[in-house]
């Protein structure tokens, strides 16, 4: 989980950097005051480079960075994008923002997009897919490329879970032709609220970057008051505060990884024979964030009595099963637009329902007291 619990003197280092050459917290401009401090700049460079990308940019929100990477789409109404029926709302609600019609498909046994049940529900009118590697694992991008590949349609990767992880050594966010990142405070790494969208073509970063600053093309001829534009957009931009702690945090997230994929191996390692405890599916090649450890039961019952246990002996579960409501698409009577596309949403995703139900997922840490997977095996026997 948590980019959190490791923020320290680096990143107070850098924002006090920021200060101490003149306190630009803007990332344009104001050239001959900022002594050459561009934290969102380096960030963005830093981030590409660790991803093994040429271009990133940097963004308010990991919502915010599915929007812009769906602006450079440039959809039409009635344009159709897929997703996954388990994500977080934001993936959903930067579709309709776009002005595209939202589609959902189901999960399968990784949690993620169903790679048939995706191909099933592509139209004509499909112009985009979003896959979503949810609590850190990857979803089947092999097989949803494909997909994508074969109907000539985008894959857009939204990455908020993954950064930090990677399949068959390539880093996740990487696969499509766009992935998205998050940095909310609960992310792997964080800037406190902030995000970021990784490009392998030039022209959809150039076309992103304007976009996200009002359509600002940034012309080096002129200057930023007689801009150089070619169409309208929005401010997404990221302040230097966050760009500072960007910086701080990229350099720590190899070892967040690391401690957290040691630490869920040792939660598994306590639970993994216990009766009725089956894991979730994680294709070939796969290197998760561990962000969390998810495993499925019987049932929904015994999924909520596994969650009361663990809360009895003061630990606690991460989404599943207690918090599906905001990450499950057959719940979403709130969204309108969904609605239209799916009739009556109770019904529309039934395996992804069906299985969620039946799943307990467990928050992993950094700093991971060393009783826990004792206490979890524990609490966890007294239920199954
Ligand atoms: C799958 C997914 N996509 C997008 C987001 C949105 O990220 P943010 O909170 O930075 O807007 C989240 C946030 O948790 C997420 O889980």
């Amino acid at each position: 989980m948590p980019g959190f619990e490791v923020i320290g003197a680096e990143e107070q280092a850098e924002i006090n950097d920021i200060f101490a050459r003149g306190g630009v917290l803007f990332r344009h401009g104001f050239d001959a005051m900022r002594n050459g401090s561009y934290k969102v700049r380096d960030f963005e460079a830093a981030f590409a480079t660790y991803m093994g990308v040429p271009h990133a940019l940097a963004v308010t929100s990991g919502t915010a960075a599915l929007r812009v990477a769906l602006a450079v789409l440039d959809l039409q109404p009635g344009d159709e994008v897929i997703t996954q029926s388990f994500t977080f709302v934001a993936t959903a609600e930067a579709i309709i923002e776009s002005r595209a019609v939202p589609v959902c498909c189901e999960i399968d046994g990784t949690l993620n997009m169903d790679p048939a049940d995706l191909e099933r529900r592509i139209t004509p009118r499909t112009r985009a897919v979003i896959a979503v590697h949810m609590l850190g694992t990857p979803a089947r991008l092999r097989e949803i490329a494909t997909v994508c590949k074969r109907h000539d349609v985008v894959l857009i990767e939204d990455a908020a879970w993954g950064c930090g992880g990677s399949l068959d050594g390539r880093a996740l966010g990487t696969w499509g032709r766009m992935g998205t990142f998050s940095f909310d405070f609960a992310k792997t790494m964080t800037t406190g609220e902030g995000g970021m969208i990784v490009f392998h073509d030039r022209s959809d970063y150039e076309r992103a970057a304007a976009w996200h600053d009002h359509g600002h093309e940034n012309n080096p001829k002129v200057p930023r008051w007689e801009d150089t534009r070619s169409g309208s957009g929005f401010n997404y931009r990221m302040t230097e505060l966050q760009g500072a702690v960007g910086l701080a945090q990229l350099r720590k997230l190899d070892e967040v990884v690391g401690r957290q994929r040691t630490n869920f191996a040792a939660m598994w390692n306590a639970i993994s024979d216990l009766r009725g405890v089956t894991p979730r599916e994680v294709p070939a090649g796969s290197v998760e964030t561990a962000d969390a450890l998810v495993f499925e039961v019987a049932d929904s019952a015994t999924a909520r009595r596994c969650r009361d246990a663990l809360v009895a002996a003061g630990m606690s579960t991460k989404i599943l099963p207690e918090a599906v409501t905001w990450h499950f698409a057959g719940t979403w009577t709130h969204m309108s637009e969904l609605v239209a596309s799916h009739g009556n949403l109770a019904t529309a995703f039934p395996r992804s329902a069906e299985r969620l139900a039946r799943c307990v997922s467990l928050p992993v840490v950094v700093k991971m007291a060393p009783d826990v997977p004792q206490r979890l095996r524990a609490a966890l026997q007294s239920v199954l």
